[in-house]
C-alpha cells in the first residue's frame, strides 16, 4: 500500500496515478549512472496493448524478450507477449534490436531512446540489450519489482540514454565454503547483481572448513571435506549438474561464474579428506574454525600436482568463461621458496586446460604468465609487482570493497580488520587512482567480496551486500567525473522502494536520505 513520503515527499509530492517525481522524470535516478540522459517531451505508458518485439528470430533474443516479460507481467498483469519484428513499427510496443551503434558504446553498451509512442533499444551484443532492460525497470515505478499484482500507471519520461561501463569485470565474490549457501541462494544474488549490471560471480569454493564443488575423481573432498562449516554445522556441496545450473543461470543474466580453487594454503578441507595430499601421509582434522593462515598442500609431492590437474580440469569442464581462481592468498605456512615453483606450476596447468589464471595479489611474488591477473586486496606492493610483470588487476581493496567489513561497531556480524565501512566509505574511491602506479589501463575491473565466517544466511548476506553493491555496480561501470556521494546518496534513496519490492533487508544507513516511509 503506498503511504506518504517525507524526504521523497518533496519531490514526489503527489501519489496520484499521474505523479512521476522528478528523478525517474530526468532518467536520473539510475543506478549505475548513464553516461548521458537526454529528457525529451512526452511520457510512455506502457499497457497491456504492448509487445515486446524483437529483431529477427534468434533464439537469444527471443530469450531477452522473455526474460523482460517476466520482470514486467507478474506486477503488471498485463501478459505482454514477445515476438519477432515483421520490420513494421507499432505504436506503444518495446523492441530489442541489435544493430550497429557508436562504437564508442563497446561491448556492453547500449541506446535506450523512449518516446510516447514506443520504446527502442539497439546494442551491438545481446549483453547491451540486458544491460538496457536493467536500465528499463529502473525507469518504471519500483513497485514493477513485486511478484504480486499492481495497479499502474506504468509510465517512463520520453528520453534517451547513451551508455556503457568503464570496466569490462563488475563482480561480487561469495565464499560459500565458510557457510555453505544453497542453489536458490546463489541464484537469489545472481538476480539482484544484474539489476545493477554487475557481470562477475565469482564463488569462493573451497577453504579450510569446507569444500562445496563435487570433483567426480576424488570423492571424498565433499564427502568428507564438505561435510561441515564454521560452527560445526552440516555443511553442503553442489554436485557438478547443481554447479553447471548455476552457470547456466549466471550466463542467462550475462553473468560469468568464475569459480576458485584456493590453493596452496586455506587447504584444509582437502587435508582432511586425504592424507596423501598431507606432507607427513596423515589426514588433518575438519575445521570448524575462523583462523587462517594454517594449511598448506605438500608442494613437494607429485601427488598434490594430480590432484591440483584432476580437481581443475573437471571444473575447467564446467566453466565456459575463460577464468580459474586459484587463490594464492595467506599461504603462511608454505615457505617463499617453494610457494613460488608451486604458484608457477599451477599457472601452467591452468593454461594446460585452456583457461588464464586469476589469483589473489600474492601470486605476483611469483613469475607470472603474460595472461594472468591479480586480484589486489591487501598489498599494493604485491598488485604493482603484477603491474610491473605486466598482468592487470582486479581491484577489491579489503578496506573499500570488502562486503563482510562491518558497517560500524554497531553492526551485528561481519568483521572489522579491514576496518568499518559505511555506505560513503564504500562509494568514495576510484580505482584507477587508488594505489599510485596502477592506473586505468592496468585494471581489469572491480570486485566486491564477501566472505561468510559470521555471515550465516541470506538474510545476513543482504544486510552487508545492501545498500553498498548499487556503489560498486556504479564504481565499476560510471566515469569517475560523474560519481559524487552528495548526489548519489539521493538516487540510491530513491532505490529504498525497490530493495522493498525485492524484498532485500538492507542496512538502513543513517548516512543516507531515505525516505522517511517506502511503500510496502
Ligand atoms: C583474502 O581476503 N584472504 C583474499
Amino acid at each position: 500500500m503506498l503511504r506518504s513520503f517525507a524526504l521523497i515527499g518533496l519531490i514526489s509530492i503527489s501519489l496520484n496515478a499521474t505523479a512521476i517525481s522528478p528523478v525517474r522524470l530526468s532518467g536520473a535516478g539510475v543506478i549505475p549512472k548513464p553516461v548521458s540522459v537526454t529528457p525529451a517531451n512526452g511520457v510512455f505508458s506502457l499497457t497491456e496493448k504492448c509487445s515486446i518485439v524483437v529483431s529477427g528470430e534468434s533464439a537469444e533474443l527471443m530469450q531477452l524478450g522473455k526474460f523482460l516479460a517476466g520482470k514486467l507481467n507478474p506486477s503488471t498483469g498485463f501478459g505482454l507477449i514477445v515476438k519477432p519484428s515483421d520490420g513494421t513499427t507499432q505504436a506503444g510496443n518495446i523492441s530489442l534490436l541489435l544493430g550497429s551503434v557508436d562504437p564508442k558504446l563497446g561491448d556492453e553498451g547500449y541506446l535506450l531512446t523512449v518516446k510516447p509512442d514506443g520504446i527502442k533499444l539497439v546494442a551491438k551484443n545481446p549483453a547491451g540489450l540486458f544491460n538496457g532492460i536493467q536500465t528499463i525497470r529502473q525507469l518504471l515505478p519500483a513497485k514493477i519489482e513485486q511478484s504480486g499484482l499492481q495497479s499502474g500507471p506504468w509510465t517512463i519520461p520520453a528520453m534517451t540514454i547513451r551508455d556503457f561501463p568503464q570496466y569490462s569485470y563488475r563482480g561480487v565474490m561469495l565464499d560459500v565454503a565458510r557457510h555453505f549457501f544453497q542453489v536458490e541462494d546463489v541464484k537469489r544474488y545472481l538476480d539482484l547483481i544484474s539489476l545493477y549490471k554487475m557481470n562477475v560471480m565469482h564463488l569462493h569454493l573451497s577453504d579450510d572448513q569446507g569444500w562445496r564443488i563435487e570433483i567426480k575423481k576424488w570423492p571424498k573432498l565433499t564427502q568428507t571435506g564438505g561435510s561441515t562449516q564454521v560452527g560445526g554445522e552440516k555443511g553442503g556441496f553442489y554436485t557438478q549438474e547443481q554447479y553447471a545450473d548455476i552457470v547456466k543461470y549466471a550466463a542467462e543474466r550475462y553473468i560469468m561464474i568464475i569459480p576458485e580453487i584456493d590453493l596452496p594454503g586455506h587447504t584444509n578441507a582437502a587435508l582432511a579428506s586425504y592424507p596423501e595430499l598431507n606432507c607427513n601421509e596423515k589426514a588433518t582434522e575438519l575445521y570448524t574454525g575462523t583462523k587462517v593462515g594454517f594449511s598448506s598442500l605438500c608442494t613437494g609431492k607429485e601427488i598434490t600436482y594430480q590432484f591440483i590437474k584432476e580437481v581443475l580440469g573437471e571444473i575447467a569442464a564446467l566453466t565456459p568463461g575463460p577464468y580459474l581462481h586459484i587463490g594464492g592468498d595467506e599461504s603462511h605456512v608454505t615457505k617463499l621458496e617453494d610457494y613460488i615453483p608451486f604458484v608457477n606450476r599451477v599457472q601452467q596447468i591452468v593454461n594446460d586446460l585452456g583457461k588464464q589464471v586469476i589469483g589473489w595479489d600474492e601470486i605476483a611474488l611469483s613469475t607470472l604468465k603474460p595472461n594472468s591477473f591479480v586480484q589486489y586486496w591487501a598489498k599494493a606492493d604485491n598488485a604493482l609487482k603484477g603491474v610491473k610483470q605486466g598482468a592487470k588487476v582486479i581491484m577489491s581493496p579489503a578496506a573499500n570493497a570488502y562486503l563482510d567489513m562491518q558497517y560500524d561497531s554497531t553492526t551485528k556480524f561481519g568483521l572489522n580488520w579491514a576496518g568499518f565501512i559505511e555506505v560513503p566509505k564504500g562509494y568514495n574511491w576510484n580505482p584507477a587512482t587508488l594505489v599510485p602506479g596502477i592506473g586505468k589501463a592496468n585494471i581489469l575491473g572491480v570486485e566486491a567480496p564477501l566472505w561468510t565466517e559470521t555471515i550465516t544466511n541470506m538474510k545476513e548476506l543482504e544486510y552487508m551486500v545492501f545498500p553498498r553493491l548499487p556503489g560498486y555496480a556504479e564504481i565499476g561501470w560510471s566515469a569517475p567525473a560523474a560519481r559524487k556521494w552528495s548526489e548519489y546518496k539521493t538516487r540510491l534513496a530513491g532505490q529504498a522502494e525497490r530493495f522493498r519490492a525485492l524484498q532485500i533487508g538492507y542496512y538502513p544507513s543513517k548516512l543516507i536520505p531515505w525516505p522517511a516511509t517506502v511503500p510496502e
